[in-house]
């Protein structure tokens, strides 16, 4: 690419703090592959960065004070040293945008996640000393430059965003106006990606979207790109994440009929377990519409499980809907879940609605945590003395042991070298822990494979 030749300050280091969900890992570790065309490598050190990027996500909570902070702490590590360029990009970005530059002048670059390709010419054109912002919503632009730029993850497991926006406009959600409109990318530019993360030793691809099970690029969904990710000879697992109850259609329920490589573990959020919340928040199903999706999963294949979001203290709602939220984690039994309680989002229909006192969102809050954890315990306590498969994906820091993840997702513990990284391992669960399995690897199968 032409940009290469005209940048004159080659191994510049770049830095990046990523905030959020997985589609801004995905984001950050693309802007990586992107700036090297431009001489710029990654460091891990925060302190050497000649541009520090703050990757940030808008979900929850003081969203935009927290980057004001974080600046404030990049400010104090170059106090005494040559000030980096300093980007702000995701969806923090995205939406307070000119606000950001006028407010802290020590930014230079506000990006949003669907301008990332502009980036190149954005941090080349600040050497002019201009203050740049670029939020325009480009997913294709964005994406053709990303597929013909190779991602070196590198890495065991991958991922690999398939889809992004939303057009679904939950009531407490920010995503529409951070992200935009849904886009699928187009199906051949995905398999294309998932065959070069293979020839580079992923084992697993983890497609993402925030609405991944929309996914729709001509007659192509979701379940067409996992049957074609299938046949991709290195791959081992495949996993999808984010997926809308709305979206759980029949092509892609019967994936799990034949699969050998998907992971019997669906993160379906239901928010919560009362209809009457439900239709407050927009969320367009029921209650009973979910658990029908639950039960034709379940009889089509029993391994699977679930995992969910729940929106704890919502507004509206009463001691009664939150009882049914927790009959609801009873009955589905849930493991890996989340729950945040509710927190309202500038440009959000529920920004301005009254919440509920603080005290007994978080005794609500408190309870739904307990009985998530008491399925996640019991889960895990019924993988001791079993062999499952846990695919391994780095040495820990004192390179004395592997960590890995169960099909559930689960991290797994064990003794091991780096010669056993990247590989799916029978592993013997001796000992767990709400979070964690601890257990070692066996060579020979001679005991069941949960
Ligand atoms: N697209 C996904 C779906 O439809 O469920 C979720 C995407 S969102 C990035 C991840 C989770 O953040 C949501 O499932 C929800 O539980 C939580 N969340 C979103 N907005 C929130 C808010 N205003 N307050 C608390 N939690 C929120
Ligand atoms: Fe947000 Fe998900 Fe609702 Fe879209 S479907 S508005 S991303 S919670
Ligand atoms: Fe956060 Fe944006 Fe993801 S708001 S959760 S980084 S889509």
């Amino acid at each position: 690419m032409g940009l290469k030749k005209s940048h004159n300050k080659m191994s510049q280091k770049i830095f990046i703090k990523t905030f959020g969900c997985q589609m801004n890992e995905y984001d950050s570790k693309r802007i990586y592959d992107i700036v090297d065309e431009i001489g710029y490598k990654k460091t891990d050190r925060c302190e050497d960065a000649d541009c520090y990027v703050l990757n940030t996500c808008h979900i929850r909570d003081k969203a935009s004070e927290k980057v004001y902070h974080e600046i404030g702490r990049v400010k104090k590590i170059f106090r005494s040293k040559k000030k980096p360029i300093v980007v702000v990009a995701g969806c923090v970005a995205q939406a307070e945008n000119q606000e950001m530059l006028r407010r802290e002048p020590y930014i230079d670059l506000i990006i949003g996640p669907q301008a990332y390709h502009k980036i190149n010419n954005q941090i080349l054109n600040l050497s002019k000393k201009q203050k740049v912002e670029e939020t325009d919503f480009d997913a294709v632009s964005k994406f053709e430059y990303l597929s013909r730029i190779k991602n070196k993850t590198g890495k065991a497991t991958s991922f690999l965003t398939i889809q992004e926006g939303c057009d679904k406009f939950c009531h407490f959600c920010v995503v529409p106006y951070t992200r935009g409109p849904e886009y699928s990318r187009p199906f051949d530019q995905i398999i294309a990606e998932a065959n070069s993360l293979a020839d580079q030793g992923s084992k697993e691809i983890i497609l993402l979207g925030q609405n991944v099970n929309a996914y729709s690029d001509k007659n192509q969904r979701l379940s067409d790109i996992i049957n074609e990710i299938e046949k991709i000879k290195n791959i081992d697992r495949i996993r999808f994440t984010t997926s809308h109850p709305k979206d759980m259609t029949d092509d892609l329920i019967e994936v799990y009929r034949d699969t050998k490589k998907l992971m019997p573990l669906i993160h379906l959020p239901v928010q919560s377990g009362s209809d009457k919340i439900l239709s407050l928040m927009n969320r367009k199903h029921t209650v009973k519409e979910y658990l029908k999706t639950y039960e034709r999963i379940k009889k089509i294949n029993p391994l699977v499980e679930f995992s969910s979001d729940f929106i704890i203290a919502y507004p509206g709602e009463e001691e009664k809907d939150f009882i049914e939220t927790l009959n609801l984690i009873k009955e589905v039994k849930f493991i890996n879940s989340y729950s945040f309680i509710f927190s309202p989002r500038p440009g959000t229909v529920a920004e301005d609605l009254q919440t509920i006192d603080k005290k007994i969102s978080l005794k609500r809050l408190e309870k739904v945590q307990k009985t998530l954890f008491d399925n996640q315990i019991e889960k895990n306590k019924s993988l001791e003395n079993k062999v499952i498969n846990v695919l391994s994906e780095n040495q820990t820091k004192d390179k004395t042991k592997i960590f890995g993840r169960s099909e559930y997702m689960t991290p797994v513990i064990f003794e091991g070298t780096e010669k056993d990284v990247g590989k799916i391992l029978k592993i013997k669960i001796n000992n767990s822990n709400r979070n964690t399995l601890f257990g070692n690897i066996i060579d020979s199968l001679d005991q069941k494979v949960a």
